[in-house]
């Protein structure tokens, strides 16, 4: 087994490989004039099962290309099979053709996965809200991995918790919210989110009293850092004496860290799927697990 540590995910990788004690396979990159990418591996990877761990932001579509290409070039080079690591895996909000004309991009992404030759597919919290599983975007076997039961541990562990709640800042993460809840062993309510461009969000959060009660606000991405904002001010004028969130990727696009410091939000911890100054767990260990499991 070979973990090869693609440019979106490179400390991870890393980190993986260490946990799994198995080697990494690095390679060289760059682009020409032109602005192509090149890609090769630093050797051969005959026989071995390699895992291409591969975080797809900053640069989605550039990240993507360059997983295929690792993908390609180990099997090459040899390898007897590749398995897809996404730590973040993008364009899964665009599960549905909302509008005529559309692209599908969540299937295509997928496709583009299998279409060289990936085996197995793994991604921790994948954005899945009108798609039931993975598997409705795969052919091949893929793994749902979450990480929010060691977000809610680190929570539980690290601040001295008060009567708490956990809140979903819309319907879709409810699955997540309901993990965190169970292992606080505590109640959770989900807000009613309208988006209504890129950057405005509007949140009805109403009829809960939160009255010096700490809250836990989950979810997948941050992003614009919109809904964290926007739902945050609402759970403080509803009394919430902390805001703590959990969220898994934080993408913190730009101006992101503007829009959500003035909402009153206590502590934002995230994971290193995306690695930010806010990547307090690291999801190393259920990759871990789940390529053992898998291998
Ligand atoms: C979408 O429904 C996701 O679960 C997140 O709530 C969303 O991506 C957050 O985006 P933003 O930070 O831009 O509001």
């Amino acid at each position: 087994v070979i973990i090869i540590p693609g440019s979106g995910a490179t400390k991870l990788g890393r980190d993986i490989a260490l946990s799994m004690n198995v080697k990494t396979l690095e390679f060289d990159t760059r682009k020409f004039p032109d602005g192509e990418r090149y890609v090769r591996l630093n050797g051969r990877c005959d026989g071995d099962i390699v895992s291409v761990v591969q975080s797809t932001y900053k640069d989605p579509d550039g990240l993507l290309m360059e997983y295929c290409m690792l993908a390609d070039a180990a099997l090459g080079a040899g390898a007897s099979e590749v398995l897809g690591v996404f730590p973040y895996l993008a364009y899964l909000r665009q599960d549905q053709r909302f509008k005529d004309g559309e692209t599908l991009s969540s299937k295509v992404f997928a496709q583009l996965i299998e279409s060289v030759g990936t085996t197995k597919v793994f991604v921790v919290d994948p954005h899945l809200h009108r798609l039931s599983s993975l598997d409705v975007l795969f052919n091949v076997p893929a793994f749902n991995l979450s990480a929010m039961f060691m977000m809610a541990e680190y929570a539980s562990k690290n601040f001295h918790l008060n009567d708490p709640i956990v809140v979903a800042p819309d319907e879709e993460a409810s699955q997540w919210a309901n993990k965190v809840a169970t292992v606080l062993k505590a109640g959770y309510v989900v807000a009613k989110k309208v988006r209504s461009g890129d950057l405005t969000v509007e949140i009805d959060f109403s009829g809960s009293n939160l009255e010096g009660r700490d809250v836990l606000l989950v979810d997948d991405i941050v992003s614009t850092g919109g809904t964290l904002a926007s739902i945050t001010t609402k759970l403080k004028k509803a009394g919430a004496t902390r805001v703590i969130a959990l969220v898994t990727h934080g993408l913190f696009a730009s101006g992101a860290y503007e829009r959500i410091s003035g909402s009153g939000v206590d502590h934002i911890i995230t994971t290193d799927t995306v690695p930010n100054e806010r990547s307090i767990v690291s999801v190393a260990p259920i990759i871990k697990e789940a390529l053992d499991d898998a291998l």
